[in-house]
């Protein structure tokens, strides 16, 4: 046998170059430049930073470990198109022109959340209904029979954002949102969103070399937030997202994300992540809470009032995220509760760096401590200040 089919000049490999998704992060406010980093940590491109999220390009893996890895947004969306639309016909239009026969059949289900701003039309229930009414006659035209509506849990999500008579159609790939890690089964009175808990230690800069401390931490999601961080966790390594029902979904990609997840966990030494609390009940959901994400002994929790709280290490992070009060007796209430913060940060947590965050900037002010940072963050529509102190 001849070997000159050796010697014979290699045809270039056609690569096939990979699907690139334009997509949007979207963050509560005040956290984007935090979000931003960590798609960049991801290797995700081509990021702008923009009100209330993070515009960013990334193939497939990089769009599912933006689900599996981001601490501080809300959901991801994989743009489809845009489209000017002032009337329900150019939404109808604009809508169907869209490859909906490669993303949906009738055996799957579809849900389509809505959010207007600056536009002619003024109704969301209404730009929903007509958007939902062109993809489904896109299948049924195709293919004889029709997709039915799943608000509840859909195959595919569906999002339509209209700013300024300029219509953006695009896939919700995170399905739930990403503040459901899938460890709170419980809730007590007034939890943080896990989202808003990552993106106050993350802007503490806290890094799990020191302690890390919650002397009123209610469900607990401060400290766990921090243990899943310092832990390597990704947050949302125990759910499912909404692109695993897609068409195009690729098991075997997800598969090994997980897994490489699953090898790159750290440990944390017990004692490090700490929280209080007075609330016998709401620290039994902490403890629940912390074994559903599988740090069950390493976050240590203790029943105490913030009052008699002493810290355990020379120096580390503290934070607190007080009641912020809404009618004025709880107000009244809550001012000593404000000066108690302020005196137990000055006399005995010497050597640490408070942490308080607050809706309620009048009661801030009864902390009686020079802040020597603000951030704004909101929880919801509500505004808040992350107040840093420097306790020498
Ligand atoms: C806004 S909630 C904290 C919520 C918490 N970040 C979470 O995600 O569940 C305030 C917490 O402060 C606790 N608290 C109020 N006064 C306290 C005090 N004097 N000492 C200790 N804890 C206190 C309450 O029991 C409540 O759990």
């Amino acid at each position: 046998m001849s070997g000159s089919h050796i010697l014979r000049k290699q045809e270039p490999k056609k690569t096939v170059p990979e699907r690139q998704f334009d997509c949007f992060a979207a963050v509560p406010r005040g956290a984007e430049n935090l979000a931003a980093a960590e798609l960049a940590a991801l290797g995700c491109s081509g990021l702008v930073v923009l009100r209330g999220g993070v515009a960013f390009v990334t193939g497939r893996a990089g769009l599912y470990r933006a689900n599996l890895w981001l601490r501080t947004a809300s959901r991801v969306l994989v743009k489809l198109g845009e489209f000017p639309c002032q009337s329900p016909e150019e939404l109808y239009q604009g809508v169907r022109r869209l490859p909906w026969t490669e993303l949906i059949t009738p055996s799957m289900t579809l849900a389509v959340d809505c959010s207007l701003r600056d536009s002619a039309m003024t109704h969301s229930g209404f730009v929903a209904l007509k958007t939902k009414d062109a993809v489904v006659d896109s299948i049924r035209d195709a293919c004889g029979s029709r997709p039915s509506v799943d608000t509840a849990s859909p195959d595919l999500r569906i999002n339509v954002h209209l700013s300024r008579n300029i219509c953006s159609i695009s896939l919700d790939s995170s399905g739930d949102s990403l503040d459901r890690r899938g460890y709170r089964l419980e809730r007590n009175d007034a939890p943080l969103r896990e989202t808003l808990a990552a993106a106050v230690v993350g802007l503490t800069g806290w890094d799990g070399t020191q302690s890390l401390v919650d002397p009123m931490c209610g469900s607990g999601t401060i400290p766990i937030e921090a243990a899943l961080i310092a832990t390597r966790t990704p947050p949302g390594l125990q759910r499912r997202f909404g692109f695993e029902r897609w068409r195009d979904f690729d098991g075997r990609l997800w598969n090994g994300l997980q897994q490489e997840a699953h090898a790159g966990r750290g440990k944390l030494a017990a004692g490090v992540v700490t929280g209080c609390d007075r609330d016998g009940a709401a620290l039994g959901i902490a403890h629940r809470n912390a074994s559903n994400a599988g740090l069950r002994d390493r976050i240590g929790f203790c029943h105490g009032t913030l009052e008699e709280f002493k810290p355990a290490a020379d120096r580390g992070v503290l934070i607190v995220n007080p009641p912020y009060g809404k009618r004025l007796g709880d107000i009244k209430q809550l001012e000593g509760l404000y000066r108690s913060i302020g005196d137990v940060m000055k006399q005995r947590c010497k050597g640490w760096t408070g942490y308080v965050l607050t809706g309620n900037l009048e009661l801030a002010k009864l902390i009686g401590l020079k802040a020597s940072r603000r951030h704004v963050l909101f929880n919801g529509p509500i505004e808040c200040r992350l107040l840093q102190y420097d306790l020498y």
